[in-house]
């Protein structure tokens, strides 16, 4: 009940929990609570069952995030800021003068739009570095990302490193 009353009224819910565990804690604060929300969609499907590094859960034809917008088509899932380490999304100034590169993926033109706000506003991401890759589809790309991330986070442990698209 609590987790009911907290999501019903926030305007824009932020889902920061580890993947597989994403579907049941949508579950938990039920389907009527997540009624035309954005859903800002930070989490991977990573599976660590096996170990170190984890594995994906879901790849290549599906991904957590379409998982998701099937299971709560009343939520307008926008998958954004997983591809990086916690402490640039919300400062991405902190490397590079902001000079990299936020991926927005969601089936709903007028979400992507508000998060792109929300990703400037909010935390200060540079307008010319999120880059809008259109439908929800596109998170099966950003999701796939994480088994280099892993392997980046091998060679730079925690200094902050980030992907940059130019073109
Ligand atoms: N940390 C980063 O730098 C980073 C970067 C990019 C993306 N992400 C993604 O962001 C997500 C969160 O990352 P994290 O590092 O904060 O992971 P974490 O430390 O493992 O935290 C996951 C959270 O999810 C909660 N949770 C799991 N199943 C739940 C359920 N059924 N109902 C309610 N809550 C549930 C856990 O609660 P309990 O503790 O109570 O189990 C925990 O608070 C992950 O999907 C991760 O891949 C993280």
């Amino acid at each position: 009940l609590g987790a009911f009353h907290q999501v019903a009224q926030a305007e824009v819910l932020i889902n920061a929990t580890n993947g597989t565990g994403s579907l049941a804690a949508l579950e938990a604060a039920g389907e009527a609570a997540l009624e035309g929300k954005i859903l800002l969609d930070i989490a991977n499907p990573l599976d660590f069952s096996q170990g170190m590094p984890p594995t994906l859960s879901v790849k290549d034809t599906d991904s957590l995030a379409e998982q998701i917008q099937r299971r709560f088509p009343a939520l307008k899932v926008v998958k954004t800021l997983n591809t990086m380490n916690v402490m640039l999304m919300v400062n991405p100034g902190n490397l590079q003068n902001g000079d990299h590169t936020v991926f927005v993926s969601g089936d709903d033109a007028a979400a992507r739009a508000a998060v792109k706000g929300y990703l400037q506003s909010w935390f200060g991401w540079r307008e010319d570095r999120i880059l809008d890759l259109g439908a929800l589809e596109t998170a099966r790309g950003t999701e796939m990302l994480l088994p280099l991330w892993l392997r980046l986070f091998g060679v730079f442990g925690n200094a902050p490193f980030q992907f940059k698209v130019v073109s």
